[in-house]
């Protein structure tokens, strides 16, 4: 087994963005706090408190399965197994699919859930890039070369992060062509369908596309509602227990609590109300910070996110994004992710979809850094 390859970007998040100001570091829009929840999702408070702190169902409760299998064409209750957050669900996937041998193909740049866990079991990671001269479309071409009879997951996050970019349909094709052609599964992370800036239409699911998917969501994105540490596998139902054995294993179950309220936020129009209000943060969010970057021109650019709460910001200082980013930090109290996380140099990562007063103060702090750098070069 190969040496063990810790997260870099939930490290980063997890040692430094606790106290700070200026957190934008991460990756949804603002959380709701429980009160706004009851209130958007019409949850009657005395039910909710005389819910037993106890083990509840430990592949989710059937209600909250048949509002998950909702979501997606053609899809019961017992295609769904609940999870402690997507990060579970991503970890069982290279947990129970990959067998001796077998390789995983993963884009760059991206969040690297899936394939930090199969690099750690001891699984050939291949890379293929996304390429910013093509608004980060996959390089079709190393897909093709990167895929053979012993790949067994390609996996993809779509809308992607951290650059926000949804997969053209010519993109998608290529994945499920190449996947088909050597029976490879797709491992399909959607926790930002739902977060698209220029349409209400959720950005479409693997699954139902392709016999061999696994989709997996979760609450923490398009619902804000991270704190829930509620998520979801989506597979052929003959393929759940393979997974819910592994789930007895890692967590035994999500609790009680995160199931009952992500039940109700996942009733229609509850769910329509909490998606609005995270749309509503992500755009006027990115709105706020392009505004923002206009301030200098010749430095920031960014190709607009199609959704997430994100933009993968590209910068032109002399200095790395290292750099960069721990000046922010120690110098204006500001926390963005540097793209050396993600393997690309020359970016920050940051989050928009926040209190508009609070992320135009912390965008001042961010451009009077960036005036020092350009007065002193
Ligand atoms: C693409 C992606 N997948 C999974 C996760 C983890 O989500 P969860 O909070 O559901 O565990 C994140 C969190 O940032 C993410 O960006």
């Amino acid at each position: 087994m190969g040496e063990f390859k810790a997260f870099a970007v939930e490290q980063y998040l997890s040692e430094l963005e606790h106290g700070v100001q200026y957190n934008f570091s991460e990756s949804g829009v603002h959380p709701m706090s429980y009160a706004e929840l009851c209130d958007l999702a019409d949850i009657d408070r005395d039910a909710l408190f005389a819910t037993l702190v106890d083990y509840p169902q430990v592949n989710g409760n059937q209600l909250l399965r048949e509002r998950i299998a909702a979501l997606y064409p053609k899809a019961h209750a017992d295609n769904v197994l609940v999870t402690v957050g997507a990060t579970e669900a991503n970890t069982l996937v290279a947990a129970t699919l990959l067998e001796d041998g077998d390789n995983v193909i993963r884009f760059s740049p991206t969040y690297e859930q899936l394939a930090g866990n199969a690099h750690n079991l001891g699984f050939e990671v291949r890379t293929v890039d996304m390429l910013p001269s093509r608004a980060w479309a996959i390089d079709g071409d190393g897909l093709t070369a990167a895929v053979d009879e012993r790949t067994r997951i390609i996996h993809v996050v779509n809308p992607n992060n951290p650059t926000g970019q949804v997969l053209s349909d010519e993109d998608r094709e290529a994945i499920i062509a190449a996947a088909r052609g050597v029976g490879a599964w797709i491992v399909a992370d959607e926790v930002y369908s739902g977060t698209e800036r220029n349409s209400d239409e959720p950005t479409p699911s693997f699954w139902g596309n392709y016999e061999r998917v696994i989709a997996i969501n979760s609450m923490s994105k398009a619902y804000g509602l991270p704190g829930l540490r509620l998520g979801w596998l989506l597979a052929p139902a003959s393929l759940i227990s393979d997974f819910w054995r592994r789930h007895e294993y890692a967590s035994i179950t999500a609790t009680m609590m995160s199931m009952h309220l992500a039940a109700a936020a996942l009733a229609p129009t509850a769910r329509d109300a909490i998606t609005a209000r995270a749309r509503r943060l992500i755009r006027r969010g990115f709105d706020t910070l392009q505004e923002q970057l206009a301030h200098h021109p010749e430095v920031f650019s960014v190709v607009p996110p199609q959704a997430s709460a994100m933009s993968f910001v590209k910068f032109n200082l002399p200095v790395d994004s290292d750099t960069f980013a721990s000046r922010l930090l120690g110098e204006e109290d500001v926390l963005v992710i540097p793209g050396s996380r993600f393997g690309v140099e020359g970016h920050f990562r940051f989050s928009s979809a926040l209190p508009d007063e609070h992320l135009r103060a912390g965008l001042a702090r961010m451009n009077a850094l960036t005036g020092r750098i350009l007065g002193s070069a």
